[in-house]
């Protein structure tokens, strides 16, 4: 028997496009310029996301994935999970640890699988391989923003675990961040589970190399954004004419993606009726990637009505995964 995939588009028709207009329309004339990360993961932004994880400079993958090999067995024990939800799945390639370890368990695998991604190819793809890798388990792919809808489908099985992997929870502001912990507490019943991937704040020697590696595959993906504006709302963007850059937020802990303008130049929106200018110098953020402590992320699910019932890291402290509960 092979396993079953199915797509289901959470939001209304448009609700994409439309949000994606009213980024754009706050984002590109406020000061400074900003955008929500969000809008990286196209097609090619999955397969550039997908290339950095590989980088020798993106540490944030291996180790994540070197916490979860040695503890997927005790989060199977731990959570006794049946449904399996994950947030910002992606290429769902270190999901395999979890459902690897779901089968070794005598209780077997979960019965079903629930990535949630704003981007349908990901889903797709990953939703696919899946079923062909673990045959009978079904694989409910979910197009939705986290941020505003949690995303748990109501008829799956209990106790679910809810995977927010890779630090994704880092793109989020400090505001952001307490509503989606209050969104998802809100959802979960007792039994539940959330297993959370944070990247810890470190020497910025270590941290920002990471976000401008040697190749430029993270400049490429930086740029993408652009792209993305030039198809989506038919936009003139040159991507050429931006420099990627990262820069170490001390004082809020966070690394910051940015494009700089090289020269003087206006971009057009001619759906939105936008004329955007911009100066030589001036810069557009495209990403902010908070990072760590024990005690504050500790701090901030406890105000939101978790409790963290296991905290494992890497032998170089460099990431974390937290096995959170509804208290
Ligand atoms: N979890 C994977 C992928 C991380 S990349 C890993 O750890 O490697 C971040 C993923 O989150 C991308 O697949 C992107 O499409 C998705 N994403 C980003 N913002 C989102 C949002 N607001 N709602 C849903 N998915 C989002
Ligand atoms: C998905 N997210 C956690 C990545 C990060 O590290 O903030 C996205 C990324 N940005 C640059 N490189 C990777």
């Amino acid at each position: 028997m092979t396993g079953r995939f199915t797509l289901t588009h959470r939001l209304p028709d448009g609700h994409f496009a439309t949000t994606l207009r009213a980024d754009v329309l706050a984002g590109l004339t406020a000061t400074p310029k900003t955008l929500p990360p969000k809008w990286f993961y196209d097609a090619r932004g999955d397969g550039l996301f997908e290339a950095i994880t590989a980088l020798p400079e993106y540490y944030l993958t291996r180790a994540e994935h070197g916490i979860l090999a040695r503890h997927a067995a005790d989060i199977v024990r731990l959570t006794g999970a049946r449904t399996l939800v994950e947030l910002g799945s992606g290429a769902s390639r270190k999901t395999r640890l979890l459902l690897d370890a779901f089968r070794a368990a005598d209780r077997g695998a979960p019965e079903r699988y629930v990535p949630v991604d704003v981007s349908a190819s990901a889903l797709r793809d990953a939703g696919e391989r899946l079923c062909r890798a673990y045959p009978g388990l079904r694989v409910s792919g979910t197009v939705t923003d986290f941020e505003t809808d949690p995303a748990l489908p109501a008829d799956a099985p209990g106790p679910r675990l809810v995977a927010f992997l890779g630090s994704t929870l880092g793109n989020l502001g400090p505001p952001q961040r307490a509503a989606f912990h209050a969104a998802l507490r809100a959802e979960l019943a007792p039994g539940d589970a959330l297993l959370l991937g944070a990247d810890l704040v470190k020497p910025v020697g270590e941290l920002l190399p990471a976000y401008d590696d040697g190749e430029g595959v993270t400049a490429e993906f930086n740029r993408n954004v652009l792209h993305v504006l030039n198809r989506e709302l038919d936009a003139d963007f040159d991507p050429g004419s931006f420099d990627h850059r990262a820069v170490w937020d001390a004082e809020h802990e966070r690394v910051e993606m940015r494009l700089r303008s090289r020269t003087a130049q206006t971009v057009k929106f001619p759906p939105l009726d936008l004329t955007v200018d911009f100066a030589a110098g001036e810069e557009l953020r495209t990403e902010t990637s908070a990072k760590f402590r024990r005690a504050g992320l500790t701090a901030e699910l406890r105000r939101a009505g978790f409790a963290v019932r296991q905290w494992w890291t890497d032998r170089e402290q460099r990431f974390a995964v937290a096995l959170a509960v509804p208290d």
